[in-house]
């Protein structure tokens, strides 16, 4: 029978079990391999999938995830989340408070639609597994998205009537199909996506980087919070870029506009609390 002590250091050990790393005086160990292995061998991108996924991907899936990670890097000041980095620089904010608050602008409606989209892109492949046809399961699936007054996660942009990052990304999709577990199942079911929300909406409504971004998360086998972890890994790149440009170019509170540009107020004209009825 073991001792209480030994009872109580297993627990211990036991509270933070990982699979992921280990480390010992002089050691690192990542999913088993030595960092010393690692450092040198493997890039960036491979470390994220080995960190994720417990193995090393093919040339071919790290590549695929390289693209993804590389086209949603930026999208410029007038995206929230950059915008919200560079003001929070010029309110005296250390870089990584700067970071924080634009990566929790991060969201269902900017960067983050990638997560739905994917279950959106799901939801149509176990459909389609079940007999109904690629067409019918996206005309259904988004009629109910719509009925339910839901934008449908990864189409349309504000500012591009055509996203060039998101036909770059299929294109590379369709080169890696058929090899490495990568189908291009995903591919199939976002541009069926794309046509059913043009004929049902009676206009192109494109995919856009977190469409297109899903559609590879899904051919690498993701599960679909992935897709918004890894597009937020992804936009701290330009954040993080943003933020030390802006934090070299100066500035001191900044706000969304130029104070010579004012908002328009729209509530009660100049009233007095004298004449206030109470
Ligand atoms: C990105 C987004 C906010 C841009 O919106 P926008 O261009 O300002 O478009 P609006 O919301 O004003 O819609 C304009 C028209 O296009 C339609 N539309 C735009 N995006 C749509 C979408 N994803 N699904 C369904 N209809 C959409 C609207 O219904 C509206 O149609 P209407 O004229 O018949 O009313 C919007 O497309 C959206 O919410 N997309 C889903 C979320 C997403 O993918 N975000 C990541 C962006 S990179």
């Amino acid at each position: 029978m073991s001792k209480r002590s030994d009872i109580d250091a297993d627990k211990l050990a036991a509270w933070w079990r990982t699979d992921i790393i280990s480390i010992a005086p002089g050691q690192i160990r990542m999913r088993g391999y030595p960092i010393e292995e690692l450092i040198g061998r493997i890039g960036f991108c491979e470390m994220i999938w080995l960190m994720l996924r417990g193995e090393l991907p093919s040339p071919k899936q790290a590549s695929l995830l390289q693209a993804a990670l590389v086209a949603a890097v930026d999208h410029g000041p007038q995206a929230p989340s950059i915008a919200i980095a560079r003001m929070a620089m010029t309110c005296g904010l250390g870089i990584n408070n700067a970071m924080a608050s634009a990566i929790n602008a991060l969201g269902d409606v900017h960067g983050g639609a990638g997560q739905q989209c994917l279950e959106l892109y799901e939801a149509i492949a176990v459909l389609t597994a079940s007999g109904v046809s690629l067409s019918e399961a996206s005309r259904q699936e988004i009629e109910r998205r719509l009925d339910a007054g839901e934008h449908i996660p990864g189409f349309g942009h504000r500012f591009h009537g055509i996203d060039p990052r998101a036909g770059r990304l299929l294109a590379l999709v369709a080169e890696v199909a058929g090899s490495d577990g990568v189908t291009g199942r995903f591919k199939q079911i976002g541009e069926a996506v794309e046509a059913a929300l043009a004929q049902i909406k009676g206009k192109t409504v494109p995919m856009n980087i977190d469409g297109a971004t899903a559609v590879i998360y899904g051919e690498l086998g993701l599960p679909s919070p992935l897709a918004r972890g890894l597009f937020v890994l992804s936009r701290s790149v330009g954040i993080l870029a943003h933020a030390w440009e802006q934090h070299e170019q100066g500035g001191r509170i900044k706000g969304p506009m130029p104070p010579s540009v004012s908002y328009r107020y729209e509530g009660e004209a100049l009233r007095h609390i004298e004449e206030a009825n109470r």
